[in-house]
């Protein structure tokens, strides 16, 4: 099997980290990225800490015939790890045609093209956000999926299912949908990590920002839930750990015979509160940070954590990094940016 793998998105957070593992793996990744959540820098970056040579495409995943370009120049590639999204809930609400014709038009690219070039293993960058509020807080793959509550979801859930019913009608793709649960921290290096655009939506981005005094504090949404301490519960786990889930997802794929799409969680199957987060990254960064509880945040999911024993049996995948480690490289990583 040829190791070629074409990485989309692969200059950003959760792509990068994955595009090291790949090499690392022995794969030889081909990154399509158009900086539109990442900068360049990033690729030297994948280079230094990988000290490999990496072919890099600066390409929209709407345009085609761009796309089809890197498909050309690689028909040989074994398969596709496709990243390029749009990822900010908040965001989606107030641009749902920008979240559609972004997340679902690039899938759709990506996917003709690997008909047309007959390259099977895929593997997708889905997230726990398909099982909305779920009824029990721990779900497996079964948990049944729910009605999206924002556009950014909706891409997701539409993405898995273009991605079933193309599986279905052709009969040839080895795809893998890989569902995300929180992902945090940063390369150990302190190299590669996460790059938000203006305001951070996520958490530990947050954290890291009003740490460094970018932000002056970080406000809690919500302390009333039915959580152990009244703060939301997430299953956040390490970005190296997740990008390593990706190696193995296609590893499976390629081992696999038949055809098929098959979804995996990807967490860790632990829950941890947001205070838990604050007073961890406090402990292990051995600071304070300036913190106060606010009104909750509209359409946050109460509780949320994954089960992930499919991904750890099937895969042959744990994670290796908790909450300590990641917060410690989040913190790290945080430093070095201006
Ligand atoms: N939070 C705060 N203050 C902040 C930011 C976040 O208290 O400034 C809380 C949130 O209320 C939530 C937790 O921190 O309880 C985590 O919030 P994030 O925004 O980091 O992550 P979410 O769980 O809301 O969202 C993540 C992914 C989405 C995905 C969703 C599915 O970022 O892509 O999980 O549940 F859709």
């Amino acid at each position: 099997m040829n190791k070629k793998v074409i990485v989309t998105g692969g200059a950003g957070y959760i792509g990068s980290h994955t595009v090291i593992e790949l090499i690392h793996a022995g794969f030889e990744p081909i990154i399509i990225d158009d900086f539109r959540n990442s900068k360049p820098w990033i690729i030297d970056r994948i280079q230094e800490v990988s000290d490999a040579k990496v072919l890099f495409y600066e390409v929209d995943c709407q345009d085609k015939d761009a796309v089809e370009t890197v498909f050309k120049a690689h028909p040989d590639a074994a398969g596709v790890i496709h990243f390029a999204a749009y990822k900010a809930v908040g965001e989606s609400v107030d641009k749902p045609i920008a979240y559609y014709q972004n997340n679902v038009g690039s899938l759709c690219v990506i996917l003709e093209l690997m008909e047309t070039y007959k390259i099977q293993h895929f593997v997708f960058s889905s997230s726990c956000t398909v099982y909305g509020e779920p009824k029990s807080p721990i779900v497996d793959e079964l948990t049944p999926i729910q009605k999206a509550t924002s556009p950014y979801g909706d891409t997701k859930i539409t993405c898995e299912k273009i991605t079933e019913f193309e599986q279905a009608s052709k009969g040839t793709l080895k795809a893998i949908l890989l569902r995300y649960f929180n992902p945090i921290g940063a390369h150990e290096s302190a190299k590669l990590g996460e790059l938000p655009q203006g305001i951070p939506n996520n958490l530990v981005p947050y954290i890291t920002q009003t740490a460094k005094g970018i932000r002056k504090e970080l406000t809690v949404f919500g302390s009333d839930y039915n959580t152990i301490d009244g703060t939301n519960v997430r299953d956040y786990i390490h970005v190296v750990d997740l990008a390593k889930a990706h190696v193995a997802a296609l590893n499976y794929a390629i081992n696999k015979s038949g055809s098929f799409c098959e979804p995996f969680n990807l967490g860790t199957g632990k829950g941890t509160s947001v205070l838990e987060i604050i007073q961890t990254f406090e402990t292990v960064n051995n600071l304070k940070l300036n913190y106060k509880i606010g009104p909750r945040r509209a359409g946050d999911v109460e509780q949320i954590y994954a089960n992930a024993n499919k991904a750890n049996k099937v895969l042959n995948w744990t994670c290796q990094y908790g909450i300590a480690e990641a917060l410690e490289h989040a913190w790290n990583w945080e430093k070095t940016l201006n």
